[in-house]
């Protein structure tokens, strides 16, 4: 059984105590609703981290996350932050190759494939984020280049080390528009990366990872979205923001 995720990418959002709160409300809603089967994280800036991780430790369910990393375990690189250091926090996820930081901070299908990496050896967990741009989505050209980012940054892994990624699909034409992927072009797609990866690896391989849907998910889309054969749970940015919708998104399995 593929294991059920929602993670809320708090991006460059909330102060200290804006955050503690935002996760304390969380928190308590997820144990309200009594929800347990579904692993919910929380992807903070890196000034959030060891605060959150301290409210998160007492539930197997929730977790915490960073939203980027340093390939690099420590050295000279002013403003960076390394895989050791995330793990030190209490963190056990990583957010590797967000759209966002593909296209602002230009970062490449090699330096993402080094960062997977960092991110492993320290025994946490990378959350790798794929996604077609509008004009390509336009131009039909999608499934190429999913492919090749697929490709590209995680297919040097083997076997059984591909299994203890999780993969995101946030096509960057729904991601803080209000435009989601319809649910048919959602379960393409995540059906697409699965056969992708049994093509590389095998079948069983790819039914174990989990695919995540980002992209003006909320909690009017997500029961829908999450129904999907392929769609194993949802990167959620806006609506992570909100306690309320971030859980309610989190139950609408
Ligand atoms: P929105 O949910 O705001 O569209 O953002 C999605 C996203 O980028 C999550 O990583």
């Amino acid at each position: 059984m593929r294991k059920k995720i929602v993670a809320g990418n708090w991006k460059m959002h909330k102060t200290i105590k804006e955050g503690i709160d935002l996760a304390e409300d969380c928190i308590k809603l997820a144990e309200k609703e009594k929800i347990k089967e579904v692993e919910i994280i929380f992807c903070t800036p890196f000034i959030h981290l060891r605060k959150v991780s301290k409210l998160t430790a007492d539930f197997q369910n929730i977790n915490t996350g960073a939203q980027n990393c340093h390939w690099e375990m420590q050295g000279a690189y002013t403003g960076e932050t390394s895989c050791s250091m995330i793990e030190s926090c209490g963190a056990s996820y990583v957010i590797v190759g967000h759209s966002e930081r593909r296209q602002y901070f230009n970062e490449t299908h090699e330096q993402l494939a080094k960062k997977v990496d960092a991110v492993l050896k320290q025994n946490l967990t990378p959350i790798f984020c794929c996604g077609e741009p509008l004009e390509i989505r336009e131009a039909n050209t999608h499934i190429e280049l999913i492919g090749k980012q697929i490709r590209e940054s995680l297919f040097h892994l083997d076997k059984e080390t591909i299994s203890k990624v999780v993969i995101a699909y946030e096509p960057v034409w729904a991601i803080g528009t209000g435009k989601t992927a319809s649910t048919e072009q959602a379960q393409e797609m995540h059906a697409f990366i699965r056969k992708t990866l049994a093509h590389q690896y095998d079948f069983e391989t790819a039914e174990s990872i989990s695919i995540l849907y980002g992209g003006s998910c909320k909690p009017s889309n997500s029961k829908e979205l999450f129904s999907q054969p392929d769609v194993d749970g949802g990167l959620i940015g806006g609506a992570a923001l909100m306690a309320e919708d971030f859980i309610a998104i989190a139950g609408s399995f």
